[in-house]
């Protein structure tokens, strides 16, 4: 299994630390090679706490996160984040470009810690055929505050998957567009699944995008539900 969520239970305690806020409740959850998850469901749910604990970025109370079969909590810092460079790539909902670089100087920071000339090189190759792929060869060395916002959030969607990542996480990721932005880069990411030989979890008030997804989950009261 590419990832999985094993019983995973998440509370955050209250600053009084006497209510503790119970968000998840034994969440199990595989993700296959290639597969295509959304997750949908009401504001506070707790559809980013999943999605961050299944990308490391929090930590479960309780329960086991395996990324290719391998627990993470056993993990060295040092590994997990050369992790969450390469093996998985991150889409928020604000695509997080940084303004005073170019939109290839974005795409290519994942690449930066990678000290190797030859893959560096290979990486800059992608990384313009990526660009070309989403439809902004033409912005390619424009700023992001000369882009739209979907323009950004597309060049986001190259950095993130500049790497090669086998998992793809998306936060709202069409959060911020307009209806006609969001169609087309729902659109972009069910394409590039097969594509780029990626699987996606995919957090989303879009019915539009989930229902481009092979499967949807319901997150309600701590518990996941499948809907289709
Ligand atoms: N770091 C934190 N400390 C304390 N409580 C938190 C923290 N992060 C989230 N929560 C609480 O956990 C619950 C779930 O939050 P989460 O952000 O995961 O929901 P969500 O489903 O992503 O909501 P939205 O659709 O609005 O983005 C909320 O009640 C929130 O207040
Ligand atoms: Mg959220």
């Amino acid at each position: 299994m590419l990832a999985e969520l094993s019983q995973i239970t998440k509370y955050y305690e209250q600053q009084d630390s006497s209510v503790r806020n119970h968000v998840l409740q034994e969440i199990s959850l595989q993700v296959a090679n290639n597969e295509r998850i959304a997750i949908v469901g009401p504001s506070g749910s707790g559809k980013s706490t999943l999605l961050n604990i299944l990308g490391t970025l929090n930590k479960p109370s309780s329960g086991k996160v395996l990324l290719e079969g391998v627990a993470v909590d056993q993990m060295p810092e040092i590994q997990l984040a050369e992790l969450r460079n390469t093996f998985l790539g991150f889409v928020f909902q604000m695509h997080h470009l940084l303004p005073q670089l170019t939109l290839f100087e974005n795409v290519m920071l994942p690449v930066l810690p990678r000290k190797d000339k030859i893959a560096t090189k290979a990486a800059g190759q992608r990384a313009v055929h990526l660009i070309e792929r989403v439809g902004l060869i033409d912005h390619m060395h424009q700023y992001p505050s000369q882009l739209s916002v979907g323009e950004c959030q597309r060049a986001a969607v190259v950095r993130a998957l500049i790497n090669q990542p086998r998992l793809l996480l998306a936060d709202e990721p069409t959060g911020s567009l307009d209806a006609a932005s969001a169609e087309k880069l729902s659109t972009l990411l069910a394409e590039l699944n097969r594509e780029q030989n990626v699987a996606m979890v995919i957090v989303t008030h879009s019915m539009e995008l989930a229902a481009k997804m092979d499967k949807i989950y319901q997150l309600r009261e701590g518990r996941l539900v499948l809907g289709k």
